[in-house]
């Protein structure tokens, strides 16, 4: 694993610490990297009304767009079901659906095929957004 993808890793890993997540219990937390260097997180957030839930993708981008850094996503890594909390798994978790239409919104801003690592307990696996979400609609769609 080369240095930055482990230090994405291991934001995501902290900003899952930080989610607020009574009703499942379930812990996500997201890291995104920007071509500066810079990592960007976000955690879960649920709600008493659960369908109003925002994941922890979804948090990370929203963040950096309100910070104007929205274009300068590069990568992401996405670390849930960690040992100690519910769905602790040797599978990696990949993004929701709804998570990864947002992704693509920035892959196609960006030109980009994002790489979104995967963490879990044991290790981690890496797809571009493209395997996760082949034949997708974005802003190019609308054009
Ligand atoms: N969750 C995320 O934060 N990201 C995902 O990609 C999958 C699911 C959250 C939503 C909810 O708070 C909890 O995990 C259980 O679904």
């Amino acid at each position: 694993m080369s240095a930055v993808t482990q230090r994405l890793i291991q934001a995501a890993i902290d900003a899952s610490k930080s989610a607020y997540a009574p009703y499942s219990n379930f812990h996500v937390g997201a890291a995104l990297l920007l071509d500066d260097g810079q990592i960007v997180t976000g955690s879960n957030f649920e709600n008493a009304s659960y369908g109003m839930t925002l994941c922890a993708e979804t948090v990370a981008i929203a963040k950096a767009n309100s910070d104007g850094q929205l274009r300068a996503i590069r990568e992401i890594a996405v670390a849930g079901g960690l040992a100690g909390h519910v769905g602790a798994a040797a599978e990696p978790i990949t993004p929701c659906g709804r998570c990864r239409q947002i992704i693509k919104e920035v892959a196609d801003l960006t030109g980009t095929d994002i790489p979104v690592h995967c963490a879990h307990a044991g290790g981690y696996e890496t797809f571009a957004l493209s395997e996760l979400l082949p034949h997708g609609f974005g802003p190019a769609s609308l054009k």
